[in-house]
């Protein structure tokens, strides 16, 4: 009887143990069959009415029957186990074979890409790009350029004056008389950089901008070459044939001194409020070097002349890629520049 029932219960435990598909449905069955109050220890409680020699037999069979039992509860554990920690690993597998994801490339300022592109122009052109420093004398900045200590034209730019008597230039216009002073004539030169003015800041002024300057000194230059370079340089940034005209202008280091202007690029010349309804945009400084200029630079000007001109690079690319505020363009912020 009592066997007949233990047969009957490791059958079905067996198959219990096998079915359960979880970790706790294992568990459960654990509970119910082997448990404490489980269905075996429930037969075991039977044993005591069994006649002496009986006990001891059943008593046996139980224990091997609990012992198979239990190793096969342990086995079914050990794969679920078995199964979760190569479910783990899968999960966590890192292939360091694999090559790793690109760092964020940067890119050129746009500053940097349009003063990149007007040096293509020029050194195509037979010009050479001079560099000068950011802190100058007062006599390459003013005097060499024509422009005495009391001349008012000081004061058409407010400029950083150094304890030490230098200043910071105010424009690019210096790197003239160092290109002259270090090559001589014949010379085609053009010196992009930053320059200073003691400005208040606002939307279209900053303390600190780019510029570029031009030079070039050879025997009978004339408006009209000025005119060329000035068309060829303009029509590579706009990246379309563009309209020049010339207003007369004062800078102390030519004369004839001009503002070279642009027929509106917008309006095409009809009026809108870029062009201020001019139809023309103020474009760059320009005109004939002037004879003091050259002299004071060595060269003698009854043998040479030359033009030379001053573009504002911050403001051409604001222009070319309408950006209204000055300010963005130092700001370093990542939201404006990764427009470009
Ligand atoms: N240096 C002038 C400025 O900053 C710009 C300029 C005008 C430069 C005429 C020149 C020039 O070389 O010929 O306002």
């Amino acid at each position: 009887m009592l066997e007949a029932k233990l047969s009957e219960l490791e059958a079905r435990a067996r198959r219990e143990l096998q079915a359960a598909s979880t970790p706790e449905q294992l568990e459960r069955v654990r509970v119910e069959i082997l448990g404490r109050k489980g269905e075996l220890a429930e037969i075991s409680k039977g044993l005591g009415k069994l006649p002496p020699e009986e006990r001891a037999r059943v008593g046996k069979l139980l224990n091997s029957v609990k012992q198979t039992l239990e190793q096969i509860l342990e086995q079914r554990k050990a794969a679920f186990e078995a199964a979760a920690t190569q479910a783990r690993l899968q999960a966590e597998w890192v292939d360091f074979t694999l090559p790793a994801p690109p760092p964020p490339l940067g890119h050129l300022h746009p500053i940097s890409r349009i003063q990149a592109e007007i040096e293509d122009v020029f050194t195509s052109l037979g010009f050479t790009v001079l560099d000068g420093p950011e802190v100058e004398t007062e006599y390459n900045n003013f005097d060499a350029l024509n422009i005495p200590a009391d001349h008012p034209a000081r004061d058409m730019q407010d400029t950083f004056w150094l304890t030490d008597g230098n200043l910071l230039r105010t424009h690019t216009s210096p790197v003239q008389v160092r290109g002259m002073l270090k090559h001589g004539a014949p010379l085609r030169m053009i010196a992009p950089g930053r320059v200073f003015r003691n400005e208040e800041v606002d939307a279209s002024h900053e303390h600190t901008f780019y510029q570029l300057e031009g030079m070039m000194i050879d025997r009978e230059v004339s408006v009209a070459h000025l005119v060329y370079f000035m068309k060829t340089m303009l029509s590579a940034v706009f990246h379309r044939e563009v309209t020049v005209r010339l207003r007369p202008g004062y800078f102390p280091f030519v004369e004839p001194g001009f503002e070279l202007e642009v027929q509106c690029l917008l309006c095409g010349g009809a009026g809108c409020p870029v062009c201020k309804y001019g139809g023309w945009v103020e474009q760059l400084g320009c005109g004939l070097v002037h004879p003091n200029v050259l002299r004071m630079s060595g060269i003698d000007p009854d043998e040479w002349n030359g033009f030379a001109f001053g573009l504002g690079l911050t403001r051409l690319v604001m222009m070319r890629y309408g950006i209204d505020d000055i300010r963005y363009l130092q700001s370093g912020d990542l939201r404006f520049l990764n427009q470009f």
